[in-house]
Formats: structure tokens, sequence, C-alpha cells
């Protein structure tokens, strides 16, 4: 019988042989393309000593194809608990070394496992996945494990925050996790995420693609809206999942926590009462109105890259986390279409979710018209955002900069959606449609009846003048109640933080129901 200094011994010689997963020659292929092993991208993601490893002996089950004559501790896939800016989180890591990150039945387990845990204790869940896939030699086990993990995704959706990192290959029905998850980071160039590889792509439809453009970070970052947020490397990726945290609470039940603000909550902004250009069609930069009123101009958006018409992301106001939603005049006038209501709605849900006050800034055109929005199912995409505002019994603090036409003007958190206070700029125009548009269809007959160019013109601009004088101001919804105050720009920040602390008690809740039916 060994003494005991011999089983510590033992453990210990394990413990090495378990962090060395494939082996150093894989480990060196995995540096050498840029990529962190899966045990360092937690120590990297994590505060420094917080990581408690669990599951680190388990090993495959699988006799098929010689498997049985090797088994590498760990099993592809390093899990555990660990603290980020001294709150706990749960991980898992895929080991690319181990099989090719490929997902095991155990592998499988250990990855259920903390997400258990992590529904258990309310805390967030962080993935970060480089796999080959399903592991080949284990056949349906593996596909059994995958839907095991699909089913704790949806479950925990909604619970607590999941946040996927993709810093590797993430393929086949094996994306379907990542895409459950509330976010989604891809590394330039070294990940990538499909349904069917592009050799399949070119047996079935032809076409000839390179893996970065079937699947990419520029891809999914930019036209598909897959990944929120992309970063230069690794070590980026993680200091930004880091960052995504502060803005977000542990978990449904709670809120997020408040950090102590440095800027002062009545800095005055002059500059926002000159921001609206005289001529109502020219573009501002709404970018630079959202960093005047943020706390430290620090704003943390979500999917900057795709649907750029419509801004979203974090931010704190007066120390509190808010989710902003904001036109962006500057792209495409603002308008909303079939990617912006999908991009927003998502995120005006995630807010809802865990209890992140919405503050929506507007400037909306209205929505984009046309066969292709129509084809797509602009409806249905548009009653998303609708939906997704109306459902929200989080604070809603909504300033409607300048447009705010037609329906756009209901989808983007009016009065009557259960916006708590609607602010607007005395350069609002809130009406049913534009003054253009408006003209043409009430004084039409008139217009066309007049055969004089000249007078044709004079006449159109004085019906423009009229209905802009009676309807594009905020003045008309004031007198309505609908617009709660008339505020001025410069002091947007002060308004909006007063606002958000008043709130701070709201109690609303939604009727019951097993679950609602968003228009997907
Ligand atoms: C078992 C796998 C594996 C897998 C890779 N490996 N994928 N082992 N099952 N799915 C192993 C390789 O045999 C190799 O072992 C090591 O991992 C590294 O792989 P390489 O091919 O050398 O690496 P690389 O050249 O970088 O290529 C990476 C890759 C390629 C593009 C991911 O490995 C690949 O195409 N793998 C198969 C992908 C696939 O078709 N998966 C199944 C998809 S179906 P050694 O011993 O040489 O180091 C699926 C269904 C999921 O996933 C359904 C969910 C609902």
């Amino acid at each position: 019988m060994s003494s005991m200094q011999d089983k510590v011994k033992e453990l210990l010689e394990l413990r090495v042989k378990a962090r060395l997963g494939g082996g150093e020659k894989r480990i060196e292929k995995q540096h050498s393309q840029g990529k962190m092993t899966a045990r360092e991208r937690i120590l990297t993601l994590l505060d420094e000593n917080s990581f408690e490893e669990l599951d680190m002996f388990v090993t495959h089950r699988c006799t098929n194809f010689g498997m049985d004559k090797e088994h590498i501790l760990s099993d592809g896939v390093i899990t555990g608990f660990g603290t980020i800016n001294n709150r706990l989180v749960y991980v898992f890591a895929q080991d690319f070394t181990t099989y090719g990150g490929s997902l095991s039945e155990t592998q499988a387990a250990k990855i259920c496992k903390v997400l258990d845990m992590a529904m258990k204790m309310g805390a967030p869940v962080i993935g970060i996945n480089d796999s080959g896939g399903a592991r080949i030699q284990e056949g349906v086990t593996s596909l059994a494990g995958y839907a095991e993990i699909f089913q704790r995704n949806i479950l925990a959706s909604g619970v607590v925050p999941q946040i996927s990192a993709i810093f590797g290959p993430c393929a086949g029905g094996a994306v379907y996790s990542p895409a459950l998850t509330d976010f989604v980071m891809m590394v330039k160039n070294t990940s990538y995420m499909f349904l069917t590889g592009p050799k399949v792509v070119k047996t079935v439809t032809g076409e000839d693609v390179t893996t970065e453009d079937l699947g990419g970070a520029s891809v999914h970052a930019v036209k598909s809206g897959v990944a929120h947020f992309t970063a230069e490397n690794e070590e980026d990726g993680l200091s930004m999942i880091r960052h995504l945290l502060r803005f977000l609470p542990s978990n449904n039940m709670e809120t997020a926590p408040e950090i102590e603000c440095t800027d002062p909550i009545e800095r005055v902004e002059d500059t926002l009462n000159e921001i609206i250009p005289d001529n109502p069609n020219k573009p501002y930069e709404m970018k630079t109105v959202i960093s005047n009123i943020v706390d430290n101009g620090e704003f943390f958006e979500v999917a900057p890259l795709y649907a750029k018409n419509i801004i979203v992301g974090f931010a704190h106001m007066g120390g509190m986390s808010v989710g902003i939603v904001a036109n962006q005049p500057s792209h495409m006038a603002g308008v909303l279409d079939i990617n912006a209501s999908r991009k927003a709605a998502r995120f005006v849900r995630f807010c809802d979710a865990f209890n992140i006050p919405l503050v929506s800034l507007v400037d909306v055109p209205g929505f984009l018209p046309g066969t292709g929005q129509e084809y797509g199912g602009v409806i249905v995409h548009g009653a998303k955002l609708l939906y997704a505002y109306g459902e929200s019994t989080v604070p809603k603090v909504t300033v409607t900069l300048r447009k705010s036409y037609g329906g756009a003007h209901i989808v983007m958190s009016c009065k009557q959606l259960r916006g708590d206070l609607n602010y607007a700029w005395p350069t609002a125009e809130i009406a049913v449609m534009g003054a253009e548009g408006a003209v043409e269809v009430l004084y039409a007959k008139e217009i066309n009846a007049e055969s004089d160019p000249q007078k044709k013109i004079e006449a159109i601009t004085a019906k423009k003048e009229e209905y802009n004088a009676l309807f594009c101001n905020p003045f008309k919804a004031a007198q309505y109640g609908y617009i709660d105050e008339i505020i001025e720009p410069r002091n947007t920040r002060y308004r909006i933080i007063k606002a958000l602390q008043s709130l701070k008690t709201k109690h609303l809740e939604n009727p019951a129901k097993k679950h609602d039916n968003l228009p997907l």
C-alpha cells in the first residue's frame, strides 16, 4: 500500500498530464495559429487565481475505432467556475488539442454539469468554442450530447446570461448552442461558424467559397448578424467579455450592479443644442449624442457592424446600467428595416429579461419601403421590435430628437407601448408621415390640376409649410400627453438619469401565460 505522500504525488502527476491535453506538439500547433489553449483562455478570462477546475479526470467511454486504447484526461473540454470582477461565473472551453475539441458523450456531460450549476447558483456562463464538431468515433451518443446542451441553453435563456466565444471551428449543428445564447463573439481570421463547410457547399450548390467568406467573423458580424462582437485576437475577445459582464446582472432575479458614477449627473452639454441640422434631410452622428449623455462617454456597442441604421448597446447613466437603442440618421437615414428590427428586438428582449432599463433615442423617418423588404417579411420582423417594446416591463425612457413618423413612431417605444417617460427635443417631428408624402396624398388633385410649373412648386411649398407648422413638431403630441415633457437637448443626460432614478421601484407584470407567441 502506498503512503499518502505517494497518492498525493500521483494526483499531482496526473494533473500535470491532464494539463498537457493532447500533448506538446498539438499545443505548439495551437499556439502557432495564434490560438491559446483552453486552459490559457480560461485563466486569461477569469480574475487571477480564481479558477476552480472540475472534472479534470473525465475520459471518454468509446470503444470504436481503437478509441479504447487512448484516454486523454479532461476529454477535450476544460470546465469549472471562477470570478470576473469578483462575481461568480461558470466556464467551459473546448480543448482543440484533444481530438480536435470534438464533442463526446462525456464532454457533453461536463458542459451540462456547469450549465446546471450556473442555473442553480444564478451565475452567467461563458462557453469558449473550438471544436471539430461531433466526435466522429462516437456517433449518435455525441448527437445526444449536443441535444442535452441545447436543452440546457434553452432553459437557461432569460435566467442567466449566456455568452459564447467562438475561438476556432464551430460547424454543423454545433453552431446552435452559441445561437441559443445571448451573445456571440468571434475572433478575426481564426474562427468560423457554418452549418455546412465549403466542400459540401460546392457539392450541393456549386458555389466556390472559402471558410472565411462562408462563416468568418467578417461574415457573421456584418452580413448575417449571428455574431455580436468581433475581436482582433483572443486576448481582446476575453477582455471584451469581462467588460460586457459589468453591465449585466448575474441572473434574472437581480439588477445589474450599480457602479460609482464619477461623471456629474447634471453635466450640461451645450453642443447638443446645436446638433440637429436645419435641413431635416441632413444626417448627424447619433453616437455623438450617446457619448455626450452617458457616464464618461463610455458606450459598449453590440453588433456595431450589422444593421448600422440602428444602434444598440450598454452604458452606465448615473452609475446605473442601461440598454440604449437609437436610430442612426447617418446610416440609411435611420430607417427601420428587417435587419434593424431583428437586431433591436433581440436586444430589447435581452434587457427586459435581465432587468436592464431601456433608453431609446428616436430619429426615425419610418420603415423602409419596397418589394425587397415586403417580400422578406418586414411586417413580421418589424412586429418583433414592436412586440419586444410592448411586452417589456423594465423602466423605459424615450427621447425623440427629430423624426418620429408613422408606424416607426409607435414601434420606437412610444407612450402607448407603456413608455414610462417619453421626452422630446423641441426639434422633434411626430406625425403620421413627412410633409412631402402627406402633401402628395392630400393635395394630389389640386397640384396636378395646376399647369404652370412655377405655380405648382409654390403650391406644394405652401402646403408643406402648412403641414409642417401643424404637425412636424412635438407640441401636438405633448398637447395630448403622448410626450411627457419637451426638454432642452443640453439637459438630456440629467433628465434621463432623473427619470431612471424615479423608475427604480417600477413594478409591472404581464398577464400570466405559458409563453408568448412572438412573431418569429
Ligand atoms: C474526432 C476529430 C474531429 C471530430 C477533428 N478531429 N475533428 N476527431 N471527431 N469531429 C481530430 C483530428 O482527427 C485530428 O486528430 C485533430 O482533431 C485535429 O484535427 P485536424 O484535422 O488535424 O485539424 P485542422 O487541420 O485544423 O482541421 C480542423 C477541422 C477538421 C477543419 C475542424 O478537423 C475537420 O474537418 N474535422 C471534422 C469536422 C466535421 O465534419 N465534424 C463533424 C460535423 S457533424 P489528430 O490525432 O491528428 O491530432 C457535427 C454534427 C453536430 O458536428 C450535430 C449537432 C446537433
